[in-house]
């Protein structure tokens, strides 16, 4: 088995399918997601964000994912997502993480540039890749119900192709996550996706393409955007959604207090999640 994210990217970008990147905050949610890709057998990308893996555990998540690579022989691999803090990057690059999310869109652009080129370098001694991030992507995993996509959208900016295409150039970054409509968490209305923006950025940006917030965007834009290049699609929301909403509903009325009882189906509810999205991302039968 193929245990080259790289080798994956290119694959996806060949074959028109896109990597599943699921946020994992605990061992049952790995679970999930590992169940998901064995039942599919797809690659997938475990993720973790700083909140998130404050929680878990850098050394945790990688040594749990490194027994579930072991024992199902399948192309699983890690991310630090929205990585923001340079401290945080560099300890995902010393326990191994196949690829690192450097977030410095909340810096100015010249420093964003700068930290993105230097980080981009470390981690490829270590033949880590690296996702980087200029135009913000608004919104965070969670439900919105009380705004629309298009109301949110509006606190952003799309990303621009030629600009991109510069950025990659000097920072020789690996992914480029794309701000194109695309928003974090789900609101009352879908996302919308520019597609011919997208277009655009896949013809003139010389690397693979990241669409952030998988929650909450029609499953024919998604198979549309990942025909134009998109490689790695983040899912988190829909997830969470699923792990709150099922645990609520097998504690009520319940004195069930056996932990390895009443969770199977909060996995289960999470695994149909994962499985569901890889469907739509074409990478199933692929592992
Ligand atoms: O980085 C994580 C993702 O972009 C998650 O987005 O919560 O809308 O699925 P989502
Ligand atoms: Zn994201």
């Amino acid at each position: 088995m193929d245990q080259s994210l790289k080798n994956w990217l290119i694959r996806a970008r060949q074959e028109k399918f896109a990597i599943g990147a699921f946020n994992a905050a605990n061992l049952e949610v790995v679970k999930a997601i590992v169940a998901a890709a064995e039942e599919t057998q797809s690659p997938v990308i475990i993720e973790a964000s700083q909140g998130e893996i404050g929680y878990f555990g850098f050394e945790n998540l990688m040594a749990i994912v490194s027994n579930f690579r072991e024992s199902t022989e399948l192309p699983v691999f890690t991310n630090l997502d929205h990585g923001s803090e340079i401290e945080m990057i560099e300890k995902a690059i010393a326990v191994g993480f196949d690829m690192v999310h450097f977030d410095g869109s909340d810096l100015e652009f010249d420093e964003n540039l700068k930290t993105s080129a230097q980080l981009t370098a470390l981690a490829h001694e270590k033949g880590i890749l690296v996702e980087i991030e200029f135009e913000k992507i608004q919104g965070s995993s969670q439900a919105y119900l009380d705004k629309t996509a298009e109301e949110v959208q509006l606190q952003g900016e799309y990303t621009d192709p030629d600009k991109a295409a510069q950025i990659i150039s000097k920072t020789g970054a690996d992914i480029l996550a794309v701000s194109i409509g695309n928003l974090h968490g789900v609101y009352q209305t879908p996302e919308t996706i520019d597609l011919s923006q997208l277009e655009k950025i896949s013809n003139l940006v010389p690397c693979f393409l990241s669409l952030h917030g998988g929650s909450g965007i029609e499953e024919r834009q998604l198979q549309e955007a990942i025909k134009l290049g998109i490689g790695k699609v983040n899912v988190n929301t829909d997830l969470r959604l699923a792990y709150r909403q099922t645990l609520e509903n097998v504690l009520r009325g319940s004195d069930e207090i056996k932990i390895y009882k009443f969770m199977p189906p909060v996995i289960g509810a999470v695994q149909k999640v994962v499985e569901e999205k890889i469907h739509i991302f074409g990478s199933e039968g692929k592992a």
